[in-house]
């Protein structure tokens, strides 16, 4: 008899589940956990207390990533492993689900795998990757990247305003400072790398579907841009000498804005812009401001529209250079190419979604995932469920208890079909 979601996912212990999640918050902003905060410990110290009552065995790698395991079956062997994971940080003023789900629907599916009292021929690391947000040291996936031997010494030593190191700060939730220098040595041993998570965007709930299959992740690239011009007093500075930082940095923005309109529409997939942080000093009402750092956010599912647009930007920012008296530099912090979901593990999951009778797409991501990285070291697939109206990044962000549940549960019978070895392509 074929079996619904609900035989493989509970959705109100999901609901609970993000509840107490959602409750770790800095108690002035709206679902805002950023990572290495108090809020986040706190979560990390409940999330940790589940994985043990869910029969997990925890620790917490040099990356900082909190992992649970679920040992294979006593004769399984070669110890092959799989992966699932998300996170539990968020952005400033974030949702409740934007990695939440992925955490709790992977715990779903050892809650699962114990009450049916199934043992596998691999064991189960169920992990919340560290910092997957982009934080204060302009990096985004900070334990994936360490995961995947990503992390280097320049980004371990990286300062924020208030001289916070970040290799110390990993230190601080258990991880080491030191970069990791090669991947996880078991990296061969890793049969899937399995992550849920909110679509972010709208395709599934336009097309009223259940689940998305994820094809690729776009390339991210991060560049500081630093405009330098000249502090003075808004009161007796005239106005044709000025070399006001916050007027030339705005020609930049719109200029960043108006060429990521131009190249998104030459390209066929996926090209995105934003500025979306700024920091004017000396930042005050009656000074000319004379320096302003920003961080310039592109996504490519095409590097050529990538290089296009920073060519252009370049170009035209030579000329606001020349206009307004102010120096521009963009300096590049950090870079992930284009990451390609493992082709067998995304038919699995559609396989799983079929038998589940869900209503499944192929889709490309426009977010960043913890699983670009792991993709570096092993096979790695995501599946997306919807959002209301897709939005993300704000308290707004919304998934229902039984689309996790519907996620999770392909991803119980993905993994019960990779233990079987179950046919996926018939
Ligand atoms: O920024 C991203 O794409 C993801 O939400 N970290
Ligand atoms: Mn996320
Ligand atoms: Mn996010």
């Amino acid at each position: 008899m074929k079996k619904d979601f609900t035989y493989y996912s509970d959705p109100q212990r999901i609901q609970r589940a993000v509840k107490t999640l959602a409750s770790f918050t800095e108690a002035d902003r709206p679902f805002t956990r950023l990572v290495f905060s108090p809020e986040f410990k706190q979560a990390r110290q409940w999330l940790e207390f589940e994985f043990r009552k869910a029969g997990l065995d925890c620790h917490v790698d040099k990356g900082g990533n909190l992992i649970g395991l679920r040992q294979a079956a006593d004769d399984a062997s070669e110890q092959k492993k799989v992966i699932i994971g998300s996170h539990i940080d968020t952005v400033s003023a974030g949702g409740q689900f934007d990695g939440v789900a992925g955490i709790v629907a992977a715990l779903e599916v050892i809650h699962f795998l114990n009450q049916q009292n199934i043992s596998l021929p691999f064991s189960i690391e169920i992990v919340d990757f560290l910092g997957e947000e982009l934080n204060v040291w302009g990096l985004s996936c900070l334990g994936s990247r360490h995961m995947a031997g990503l992390l280097t010494d320049e980004m371990l030593s990286r300062t924020d305003q208030e001289g916070r190191q970040l290799g110390l700060e990993i230190e601080s939730i258990g991880g080491k400072r030191q970069p990791p220098r090669k991947p996880r040595q078991d990296a061969d041993k890793i049969v899937a790398c399995l992550e849920l998570h909110i679509e972010q965007a709208d395709r599934l709930e336009t097309n009223q579907t259940d689940i998305g299959v994820v094809t690729d992740i776009p390339g991210i690239s991060r560049y500081a841009i630093k405009v330098m011009g000249r502090a003075g007093h808004s009161g007796t500075t005239r106005m044709p000498d000025r070399q006001d930082a916050l007027v030339a940095a705005s020609e930049v923005i719109t200029t960043a804005q108006d060429t990521g309109i131009a190249i998104a529409e030459q390209d066929n997939k996926h090209f995105v812009a934003t500025i979306g942080r700024i920091d004017v000093y000396p930042n005050g009402a009656a000074t000319v401001p004379g320096e302003v750092n920003m961080v310039l956010d592109l996504r490519a599912s095409h590097e050529h529209s990538r290089d296009e647009f920073l060519k252009q930007l370049q170009t035209r920012c030579m000329l606001i250079s020349k206009n307004r008296s102010c120096k521009i530099e963009m300096e590049l912090i950090s870079n992930a190419s284009v990451a390609v979901m493992d082709n067998e593990l995304r038919q699995r999951l559609s396989h799983a979604a079929n038998s589940l009778n869900l209503s499944h797409i192929d889709l490309s991501s426009g977010a960043g995932h913890d699983m670009v990285h792991l993709s570096r070291i092993a096979p790695a697939a995501m599946v997306f469920i919807p959002c209301k109206d897709g939005l993300s990044h704000c308290p707004e962000e919304l998934a229902t208890p039984e689309a996790i549940a519907k996620g999770s549960a392909v991803l119980a019978r993905t993994i019960l079909a990779l233990a079987s070895n179950e046919p996926y392509n018939e």
